[in-house]
């Protein structure tokens, strides 16, 4: 049965929405990216029109909104079909949602055109922050608060009425203390080591503990619906991932706090803390294999039919779980010891686990979402991978792949040559960006920045269409 919107509940509907405007973020953060690695190469591209500062800004302030968007949509979606009931007061969270979506629009509107204040508070009122990742300007960090207390009340209200099974529990917890972490990263102080020791509180413990802990509730949730997993097994796994995250993560923290001007006890605290952290990581990919696997050697064993009713979705689950592992773990390892922090601190080596860890665990997982809403709003029992999925599949990943690649050879380059045979110094950073394997560096990631981009553009048709293709649902 197709109709033009099947949903089940209003919530569902709603979440399509938070996943169009992630989707258009997304290829705006790509094509900003795009502009930022064409400066590397030619500075004077867009120069005084759109600076590096300004594309970098809008960039990364894309990807964090995008995902944010992501996950309340993700959010709004499986919260009534596992409480069993509508989402309370969703002609608010409706409003909201157009609030929300007009202020971003004021604050990229006036990142493009306003760009830059005079250094006074005015500017960190109404223009920007200036602080990495977080730049929007203060208003609209207490209308983000507002709008997530609606958010919240929303969830509660539903739970507690409805059905509360394990995945919302702990979404539920996870969901105040991401709340709570935004405003630690609210706190006005003139100390830099002071004003940093709190932003990370918001960064690294938003990545590394919250959104971690959502990603295995999406994941959760997922492989019931697509592969009609066990739920006690999933839950089970869902709560050990959770108790392995909040261990490692929370202290792991230390690892930003080596070099800011913090006690050195976060020397050993995040060298021993963070080293741990890879483990639930590991966990995560057992647990999709695993439950994967098992719940198709059952199925095959009493000869039932062994698909997944959604391809999609489960080969960008499976894609999560390797992406997590590699990029945050493995990635992450390699800079996190103190002792290798020290030379790797701040290069492109950074930038290059930065890219894989955000892609890997958490674009992976969100792009499955909006798989599973196409399914729900065409009402497609079995949705199966088309020519452009399988062509978005493998251009979106090739291409992170290879840009990661670059950025770990330029990043190795700058170590060994700025840092190790130079002695840091301002001299240093010039001689080691003049190198050939710099340059080459920064042009393989131009390159694979296009495959991404061609990546994408399979990736929205396919969203658009896959539903239209009477050859792939059932
Ligand atoms: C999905 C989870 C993760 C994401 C999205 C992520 C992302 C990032 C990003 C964007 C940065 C750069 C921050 C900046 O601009 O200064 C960063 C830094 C760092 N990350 Fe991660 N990360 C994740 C998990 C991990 C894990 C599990 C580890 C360790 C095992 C780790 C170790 C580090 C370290 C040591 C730095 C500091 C690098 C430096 O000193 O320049 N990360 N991470
Ligand atoms: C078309 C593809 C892309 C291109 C060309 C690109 C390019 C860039 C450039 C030039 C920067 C600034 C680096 C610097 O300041 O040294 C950057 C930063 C960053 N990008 Fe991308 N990017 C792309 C896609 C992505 C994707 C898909 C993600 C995540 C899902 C992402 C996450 C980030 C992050 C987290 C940073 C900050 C890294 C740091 O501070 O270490 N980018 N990107
Ligand atoms: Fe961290």
């Amino acid at each position: 049965m197709r109709g033009q919107n099947s949903f089940k509940y209003e919530s569902q509907k709603l979440a399509s929405w938070y996943f169009t405007v992630a989707v258009i973020l997304f290829g705006a953060q790509l094509l900003f990216g795009i502009f930022g690695a064409i400066q590397f190469i030619y500075p004077s591209f867009l120069y005084d029109i759109l600076d590096f500062s300004i594309t970098r800004i809008v960039h990364i302030n894309a990807l964090v909104v995008w995902m944010l968007y992501g996950i309340i949509g993700a959010i709004y979606y499986l919260l009534p079909d596992e409480a069993g009931i509508e989402t309370v007061g969703i002609g608010i969270a409706k409003l909201f949602f157009w609030i929300l979506t007009l202020a971003v629009t004021v604050v990229v509107l006036v990142y493009l055109f306003i760009q830059i204040g005079p250094g006074k508070a005015s500017t960190i009122w109404l223009i920007t922050e200036g602080r990495e990742y977080l730049e929007a300007p203060r208003w609209a960090d207490i209308g983000v608060v507002v709008v997530v207390l609606v958010f919240l009340a929303n969830t509660f209200l539903t739970a507690i009425k409805g059905r509360r099974t394990g995945i919302l529990t702990v979404i539920l917890a996870d969901m105040i203390a991401l709340a709570g972490l935004y405003i630690a990263g609210m706190f006005y102080t003139d100390n830099i080591s002071m004003d940093q020791y709190w932003w990370w509180w918001v960064i690294h413990l938003w990545v590394e503990a919250t959104w971690e802990v959502l990603v295995g509730a999406m994941a959760a949730y997922a492989l019931i619906k697509v592969v009609d997993a066990n739920r006690q097994v999933v839950e089970m796994w869902l709560w050990i991932e959770v108790a392995m995250l909040f261990g490692s993560g929370i202290l792991g923290l230390g690892h930003h706090y080596f070099w800011i001007g913090t006690p050195e006890y976060w020397w050993e605290i995040g060298a021993l803390f963070s080293a741990l952290e890879p483990l639930p990581l590991i966990g995560m990919f057992v647990h999709v294999l695993y439950d994967w696997g098992k719940e198709k050697g059952l199925k095959s064993a009493s000869g039932e039919d062994i698909t997944s009713n959604n391809t999609p979705v489960l080969i960008w689950l499976v894609i999560n779980g390797f992406g997590n592992f590699l990029g945050a773990g493995v990635w992450g390892f390699f800079h996190t010891l103190p002792q290798v922090n020290i030379y790797t601190h701040g290069t492109q080596f950074t930038a290059a686990h930065g890219h894989l860890a955000f892609f890997g665990a958490y674009a992976t997982i969100l792009i499955a979402m909006f798989y599973m809403a196409v399914q729900g709003k065409h009402g497609i029992k079995k949705l199966r991978a088309t020519f452009a999925t399988k062509m978005s599949i493998f251009l979106l990943n090739f291409g992170m792949l290879g840009m990661t690649v670059a950025l770990t050879i330029a990043g190795y380059e700058q170590v060994l040559i700025e840092r190790a045979q130079l002695g840091a110094t301002w001299n240093a950073y010039f001689v080691a960006q003049n190198q050939e394997w710099m340059s080459q560096a920064y042009n393989w990631r131009l390159i694979m920045g296009f495959v991404m981009v061609v990546g994408f553009i399979y990736l929205a048709k396919d969203l658009l269409t896959i539903s239209k293709n009477p050859k792939n649902i059932y």
